[in-house]
């Protein structure tokens, strides 16, 4: 059978796991606080079932066939144990992470497994150890490789939505852009998404937005600049909804501004494009944290 394990089986990976464990795999969830159900709310795919848990690396019996990673990006490292527990040469990793660097994040702890950067939409509040509130999406867009294929199988009876994408690299950006512009903005001004919709916040973010533009293209990425005001007005239809970057800087946690401000900062510098307005607002989180 299938071997899958999902290390840091939080908002994203509950979701994913839950459905994993309900399609019939063998799912073990690699916590650091015990469980034994997982309990999806959803309007749109809701499940709940029976959870196998370990929150010790010593008590894994061997690699699996599938690692899924649901830890924050700078949760990473401080998960190495679980990866290199689980991980072999053989292993196929989804990254489940916000940014564009999940591959060279992951790469020196799994054992020369290869790592898919999963673009992930999947709105997800962990309100518990294995029980998530899904706010909408439950979708994995891969890499166009075959590898990719196989792990949009493994979903197949269930409602996630996992597949290959021949525009992986704009998908990556167009979701780094989105990142960009709402996340630092919520969570600075301590308001909902649609703060960088209108007045100043629309603004920050168009500059944000305009900049992590630039710097996808040059890295190869299909953008087009009428989408930074289609995107500036979505922010808008957020009634109520914020970031995940915001709930974590209202609860004290320290934020992913480096996988998100700082790699549109390093991918930046490789292209000698400017990004002062990503960079400010990249170095006001980092004081904040
Ligand atoms: N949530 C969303 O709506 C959303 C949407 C799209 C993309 N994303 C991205 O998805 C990624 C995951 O986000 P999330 O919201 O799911 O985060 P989350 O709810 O904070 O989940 C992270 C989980 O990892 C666990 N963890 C951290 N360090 C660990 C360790 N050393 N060993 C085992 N488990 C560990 C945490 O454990 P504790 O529970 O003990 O803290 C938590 O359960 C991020 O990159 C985020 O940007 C999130």
């Amino acid at each position: 059978m299938t071997r899958i394990a999902v290390v840091g089986p939080g908002g994203v990976g509950i979701f994913f796991a839950a459905h994993l464990a309900g399609a019939g795999h063998d799912v073990v969830s690699c916590a650091r606080r015990p469980f034994d159900r997982y309990e999806v709310e959803s309007e749109s795919a809701p499940i709940s079932g029976p959870a196998a848990v370990v929150t010790d690396p010593a008590e894994l019996d061997g690699a699996f066939d599938y690692v899924f990673v649901g830890v924050k990006a700078h949760q990473t490292a401080g998960a190495a144990d679980w990866l290199t527990a689980t991980c072999t040469p053989k292993t196929v990793v989804v990254a489940m992470q916000n940014g564009v660097e999940a591959v060279a994040r992951l790469e020196p702890y799994v054992n020369g497994a290869l790592v898919l950067e999963a673009v992930v939409y999947c709105g997800g509040t962990l309100v518990e150890p294995g029980h998530t509130i899904n706010s909408g999406g439950g979708r994995l867009i891969l890499p166009d490789v075959d590898a990719s294929d196989a792990v949009a199988e493994l979903f197949a009876s269930s409602p996630a939505r996992v597949s290959r994408n021949p525009a992986h690299l704009t998908e990556k950006w167009r979701k780094l852009a989105i990142n960009v512009a709402v996340n630092g903005v919520t969570a600075l001004t301590d308001k909902h998404i649609p703060v960088a919709s209108e007045g100043p916040g629309r603004e920050v973010a168009r500059s944000i937005l305009t900049e992590a533009f630039a710097v996808g293209r040059a890295e190869g990425a299909d953008l087009a600049d009428h989408l930074v005001d289609k995107m500036l007005d979505g922010f808008a239809q957020a009634r109520g909804g914020t970031t995940s970057m915001h709930q974590d800087r209202s609860a004290g946690r320290p934020t992913e501004h480096d996988a998100l401000y700082g790699a549109v900062v390093r991918a930046a510098e490789r292209h000698g494009i400017p990004t002062p307005v990503n960079a400010a607002v990249g170095q006001l989180l980092a004081a904040g944290d």
